[in-house]
């Protein structure tokens, strides 16, 4: 049962779609379990102590979380760790090094997980990708630099992280050079607005009013036949963006949520793809 227990422990904390409190954990699995608290709370220690989950602590009060201070799978492929962490990977998979620090980016979040599964989908075998490598990619918002050193490993040669805040432009460099691209991505504080590039992919995870106000930068930015993956806003704002990017040229391909969160991958509109 011990097993058990904290296997729906796990499931408990990594499907809710909020965070959890140690007591909000506690309380669930005590009822879905039929166990008393008591047990339950041996069994959450027993899980941080083996580092599978972790305590955060968010304006005063505790969460549990998914621990990333060991390598962890986020889509079919993709595995994140911490640099220091040893990891023996398979063939196809790719290995991303983030070290945690305060931009974000970490896995944690289900808008990253999806963008994420979304590129491991993509570069499975997207035919209009396919026919016109090499490619070129950007990030825009790119916090840690966890995606744009995803497409680079990818198989992405020349990837663009841009961001606004000093603390990402900071960390997502780090983490640039801690997984050796410092040759195939470079991050930049230069804003949307004043690239000229187009590129081959796109991704940006981003609250949905800026998403809104950037359709028509990352329509101009986005080759045709290219891909522009968005994420960072709820479920229910996906009509209304889908709408929005498609009055750019976009036509809506693939749909994912997690959470409540959202995912859209859209295609714009050229000659050679229909
Ligand atoms: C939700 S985080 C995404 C981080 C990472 N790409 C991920 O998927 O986990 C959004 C990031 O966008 C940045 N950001 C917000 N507005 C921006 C803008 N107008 N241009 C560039 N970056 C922006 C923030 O500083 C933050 O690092």
């Amino acid at each position: 049962m011990t097993r058990e227990l904290k296997h729906i422990i796990y499931k408990t904390v990594i499907e809710a779609n909020r965070k959890m409190t140690p007591g909000d954990v506690e309380k669930a699995v005590a009822r879905s379990a039929g166990v008393d608290r008591k047990r339950v709370r041996l069994a959450v220690r027993d899980l941080v102590g083996r580092g599978e989950l972790s305590y955060t602590y968010v304006y005063g009060t505790s969460f549990l979380e998914r621990s990333f201070d060991r390598p962890v799978r986020l889509s079919k492929r993709i595995v994140i760790k911490p640099p220091q962490a040893p990891y023996e990977s398979r063939p196809g998979e790719v290995v991303v090094d983030i070290v945690a620090g305060a931009a974000f980016g970490n896995g944690a979040h289900p808008t990253t997980r999806l963008v994420l599964r979304a590129l491991d989908h993509i570069f499975g075998g997207n035919r209009c990708l396919e026919r016109k490598a090499p490619l070129n990619g950007l990030d825009v918002g790119t916090g840690t630099g966890i995606l744009a050193i995803a497409l680079a490993k990818l198989g992405v040669q020349e990837v663009v992280g841009i961001d606004i805040d000093p603390c990402a432009v900071s960390e997502s460099t780090h983490n640039v050079l801690l997984n050796g691209l410092a040759e195939q991505v470079s991050i930049t504080n230069t804003p949307l607005e004043k690239l000229s590039s187009h590129f081959s992919v796109i991704v940006a995870n981003i609250a949905y009013p800026t998403l809104r106000r950037m359709a028509p930068s990352l329509s101009a930015r986005t080759e045709k036949n290219g891909l522009l993956i968005l994420s960072g806003f709820l479920e229910p704002a996906s009509k209304n963006l889908g709408e929005t990017y498609c009055e750019h040229g976009f036509k809506l391909v693939r749909e994912e949520a997690e959470r409540g969160w959202a995912c859209m991958t859209l295609h714009k509109r050229g000659s050679e793809c229909p």
